[in-house]
């Protein structure tokens, strides 16, 4: 009779479902094994301020958080998440549509209608989910997604999640959107999918040429305004604001995790019908809600946002000086103009980038590096994002360190 050590003995060897990961873990070793310092594996030993932190002993400034209008620090901010957690407590333990929803999740939606101008406002847990939610929740079988090819991973896995047909159209090409447009069946459900400003490249959407187009071709709008809300726009409601096409915009998302300074997403729509998304948007509903601290934090930072217009103007200096500095330095950038707050400084290959990296580390300046697949057209990038709390000085110190650091690796 076979023992059940027997059974094991005989049993056939499993796949190893890692094993697609190989060729990512071979280039990992050889970046580690030319003596580069991790990039991906970096740990914040103390933050200091929204620009500086302490990393590897070495006090660093930091130019890679997306922290634009530095409200991670700002006293009010700290003190609401301070008091919301003493009368509230630590979490929530549950979903918005049972026992998750507490005074400040409330309060935050009614700030961010506030900051719109917008008749709803829902929020999730992060922007991933945001998108993840909204686009699965609104295009289903049946129904279209035309989006652009360069859109983030939670925008791509949104329309995974739902059963749409997705459209992808050429980055930031109108003439391609309408051709996909103009395409697709007749009476079919239509939503496009575009970006206030695409995070890789730090470029800006075409919005009011492609809102109009969908417009004509009967298609609802979603612009995630992510990089752009707080900063872009004369109120700070992103790149839609500033180029006019807010009212048409059927749905906005955007994150707490840039801007705001926190964690967390969110969708504001005009739209009706908005409030149903509460009942069948799967990653609203099946998630804990966030912590009232949270919540207390970011209604706090969204209201000092709608103030923030000189903040915002010197996050703008920032942005010119150091695209204008990096430029004239010799550096291959991502835009020929300053868009946004998002400077993509682009390398040669990854090899050669992640040594750029790693000496402006050890200036001691913080860059995120950026490669395949985030990144477009399978580019290295090292990418900057200012924040309104560098000061004019931090700005020229750090132009200073890419100068000596892209002669060291003989990059310009
Ligand atoms: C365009 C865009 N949308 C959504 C997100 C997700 O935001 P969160 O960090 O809140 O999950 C990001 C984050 O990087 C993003 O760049």
């Amino acid at each position: 009779m076979a023992t059940a050590m027997n059974d094991m003995t005989t049993a056939a060897e499993p796949v190893d479902l890692l094993a697609k990961f190989d060729p990512i873990i071979q280039t990992r070793e050889q970046l580690l094994a030319a003596g580069v310092e991790d990039p991906f594996n970096l740990v914040m030993e103390q933050v200091l301020s929204p620009t500086r932190a302490i990393c590897n002993g070495r006090d660093t400034i930091l130019l890679g958080t997306y922290n634009y209008m530095g409200m991670t620090f700002d006293d009010d901010v700290i003190a609401a998440g301070k008091q919301a957690m003493e009368d509230f407590g630590a979490g929530t333990t549950g979903s918005r549509v049972l026992n998750g929803t507490f005074r400040d999740h409330r309060d935050v939606e009614a700030a961010l209608r506030d900051f719109y101008a917008m008749d709803h406002a829902m929020v999730f847990s992060t922007g991933y989910q945001a998108n993840l939610g909204i686009i699965s929740t609104l295009a289903g079988k049946g129904d279209y997604i035309i989006l652009d090819i360069d859109s983030h991973a939670s925008i791509w896995d949104g329309c995974a999640m739902g059963n749409a047909e997705v459209v992808p159209f050429k980055h930031n090409d109108v003439e391609a959107l309408e051709k996909r447009l103009k395409r697709i069946p007749e009476g079919a459900g239509k939503l496009v999918v575009l970006e206030g400003v695409y995070s890789m490249m730090g470029d800006v959407a075409p919005l009011k040429d492609m809102v109009r187009i969908a417009k004509e071709n009967g298609a609802m709008v979603l612009v995630d305004e992510a990089h752009s809300m707080g900063f872009i726009g004369e109120h700070g409601r992103g790149v839609a604001e500033e180029q006019g096409v807010l009212d048409d915009v059927d749905f906005i998302i955007g994150t707490f995790s840039k801007s705001v300074g926190t964690v967390g997403g969110f969708c504001v729509s005009n739209h009706p019908k908005f409030e149903v998304l509460r009942l069948v948007c799967r990653p609203y509903v099946f998630t804990a809600a966030l912590p009232p601290s949270v919540m207390a934090s970011s209604a706090t930072s969204i209201r000092k946002l709608m103030h923030g217009g000189n903040k915002r103007a010197h996050l703008w200096e920032n942005s010119r000086t150091l695209h204008k500095g990096l430029r004239d330095l010799g550096f291959q950038l991502g835009t020929e103009t300053p868009q946004s707050a998002i400077i993509a400084v682009i390398m040669p290959e990854l090899e050669k980038g992640a040594m750029m990296w790693e000496a402006l580390l050890k200036e001691g300046l913080y860059v995120n590096l950026a490669r395949p697949p985030a990144t477009p057209a399978g580019m290295t990038l090292l990418r900057c994002s200012l924040c309104a709390e560098h000061s004019a000085e931090q700005v020229q110190t750090i132009l200073g360190m890419f100068e000596r650091a892209g002669k060291a690796i003989g990059i310009i």
